[in-house]
């Protein structure tokens, strides 16, 4: 069995805040992932960082009057405060601006090289007549020559998921002023994919267990694989460590490139950090680890075939051989998991649009559980899904606060009236085994869910469990037994025990408020870790925030704990507030409907 687990977490661009979208996407998912394999006791290495140089950077650089690196300081700052305040435990949550990053991402691209997977080649570049300046393709609209979709990149069609080159678009204009760009000859290096296709292709046959939409659209992509550049024409990005490019200013690393090895730089950084170094091995180096990619749909290409493809190059894996780098042969991704897209009223959430809800605000206002119960239970998993207040509201008030949010305050405030601590059980009656057992065996249902990313599914699981207590505590009438007080006593303990174990199930999503359940609970200690956002830095150079956690210490185990009797009890406080029924038509203030 598989005991080192790596999530690997897409890597949110230092553009702006990150917005609900983005945390439906790679966010929730991969923290509620990460938090019940620890809770299963696997050995859970959670990287991802701020994605901080490339175009996206320069462009909002430009716009605010910043620098880019101003630019990525001040949003690598709001992105890790909104991230630890969403609750999301990584072991790492770094920087692609650090000086490890660099050098990993060099290392790779110098093996790539040296392999020959990296080759020079010239092309025709796109460049901005009115500043001269090259146009990155991700920055150039026009029409799709394969499907005739108008909204093509220069990058990719999201409309038939082709790769393009902005050469091959009809009509091209730029994304930042409309204009339409001149194509000149430039030099650049490009990812050799055609001298991996077939290695890459192996792989994929044995990754039998992909979601069909994924494992069919990276088939796709392989059978027309042409090389690809992974440098650019920008100052904004990692150096190229290769002879007669490392000194020109204007040619750099493609962003792409130097993120995806995000995963390993930051394992790394995390390995050095703990005073372990070599750590990092046990999950990039060993056959029997597993490593789950979260993201959304737009991500998919660049780690389902373009990671790997660099991978196989730099272990030397591809048609023309090679020896691995530095970094010795390097495991591939076992999982992919992608997200659709959170729409609104129908359109992708998108900061260029009204459409946007940023997490910092939406946090201040409901704290994170309640946007992570939503993301799970109507997110995005496997198709685009509708953000609307109508279903927050809903969601919030009848699922979180009525249902589950009654049903701890009900029974623990009951029982610490009564008794002041955890009952004791006498014998049980059918209806209070048939409740337990249910809940018992939820646990392997639930986990089973977990494990394969069904969220949704796992969720509303544990809060059928949740049902069938309140369902159980309205039949037996606790509040009519004054005169049966061994059977109250029974009743209380059986339903105190299927909340503490609903409380499990439901800790990797709800993980803030499982905490206070414990405490209630008469627990100490920490049941749920929380990140810490601190500040380090890299031997005398600047320092930086990044979010980390011990979360071995946390108690959280998936199994039920039975409740000791006599523990005493504390008098609950409500664990969620009642939405205002009226925000379903008005919005919040910071973001009014209509
Ligand atoms: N910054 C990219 C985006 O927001 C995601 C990068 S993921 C990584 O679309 F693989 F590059 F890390
Ligand atoms: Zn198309």
């Amino acid at each position: 069995m598989t005991s080192h687990v790596l999530a690997a977490v897409a890597w949110p661009y230092a553009n702006g805040p990150r917005h609900i979208g983005h945390v439906s996407g790679f966010g929730v998912p991969s923290d509620v992932f990460s938090r019940y394999q620890r809770m299963a006791g696997k050995n859970v290495l959670m990287v991802s960082g701020t994605d901080e140089h490339g175009t996206a950077i320069q462009v909002q650089a430009d716009k605010e009057g910043l620098t880019p690196r101003q630019t990525a300081d001040k949003y690598h700052g709001v992105i890790s405060r909104d991230l630890a305040n969403l609750g999301l435990a990584y072991d790492l949550y770094t920087r692609t601006t650090t000086r490890n990053h660099a050098a990993v991402v060099q290392e790779l691209f110098r093996a790539l090289h040296a392999n020959g997977y990296i080759v020079a080649k010239t092309q025709l570049g796109a460049m901005s007549p009115s500043t001269g300046r090259t146009l990155p393709d991700r920055y150039i609209e026009g029409t799709c020559p394969h499907c005739g979709y108008d909204g093509a990149r220069g990058d990719q069609c999201d409309n038939c998921g082709r790769q393009l080159d902005p050469i091959e678009l009809k009509n091209p204009r730029s994304r930042i002023n409309g204009e339409t760009p001149q194509f000149i000859e430039t030099e650049h290096l490009f990812l050799d994919l055609p001298a991996l296709s077939e290695a890459l292709g192996s792989w994929l046959e044995t990754r039998r267990d992909w979601r069909p939409n994924v494992l069919k659209y990276s088939a796709n992509l392989i059978s027309e694989l042409r090389p690809r550049p992974v440098t650019r024409d920008l100052e904004w990005g990692i150096p190229i460590p290769v002879e007669g490019w490392e000194d020109q200013s204007m040619k750099r690393i493609y962003v792409w490139f130097d993120a995806v090895v995000g995963y390993l730089s930051a394992s790394i950084e995390w390995a050095r950090r703990t005073g372990n170094p070599e750590a990092w091995r046990e999950w990039w180096q060993n056959p029997e680890a597993a490593s789950y990619y979260f993201m959304g749909k737009d991500n998919i290409t660049f780690h389902s075939v373009i990671w790997p493809a660099m991978l196989l190059g730099a272990n030397g894996q591809g048609a023309r051989g090679g020896t691995p780098s530095a970094f010795g042969t390097l495991e591939l991704p076992t999982e992919i998991v992608s997200s659709e897209y959170l729409t609104m009223s129908g359109s992708k959430f998108s900061t260029s649009r009204s459409t946007v809800l940023y997490v910092g605000d939406f946090l201040s206002e409901y704290g994170p559980d309640a946007l992570r119960y939503f993301i799970a239970v109507a997110g995005p998993e496997s198709q685009d899904a509708d953000f609307t207040w109508d279903e927050f509201v809903r969601r919030t008030n009848t699922e979180l606060v009525n249902e589950w949010g009654n049903l701890v305050n009900r029974s623990i405030s009951m029982a610490h009236k009564n008794n002041g601590a955890i009952p004791t059980p006498g014998t049980l009656s059918d209806a209070d085994t048939a409740l337990l057992a249910a809940s018992n065996g939820a646990f392997a249902t639930v986990g089973s869910l977990l494990e394969r990313c069904r969220f949704k599914a796992a969720v509303t699981e544990s809060m059928r469990i949740v049902s069938l207590a309140n369902k159980y505590l309205s039949d037996q009438e606790p509040w009519k037994l004054k005169d049966d007080p061994a059977r109250r006593d029974t009743v209380l303990h059986t339903t105190l025990q299927v909340v503490s174990d609903a409380n499990t199930m439901l800790t990797p999503f709800l993980p803030h408020a499982s905490q206070r359940i414990h405490e209630a609970l008469g627990g100490t200690g920490v049941w749920a870790a929380q990140p810490n956002l601190v500040e380090v830095d890299e031997e005398g150079g600047p320092s930086y925030p990044v979010l980390t956690g011990d979360y071995t210490a946390q108690q959280a185990r998936w199994t039920s704990t039975p409740l000791p009797v006599g523990r005493p009890l504390v008098k609950p406080t409500p664990l969620f507030a009642k939405l205002d029924e009226t925000l379903a038509e008005t919005g919040p203030s910071w973001a009014p409907i209509g």
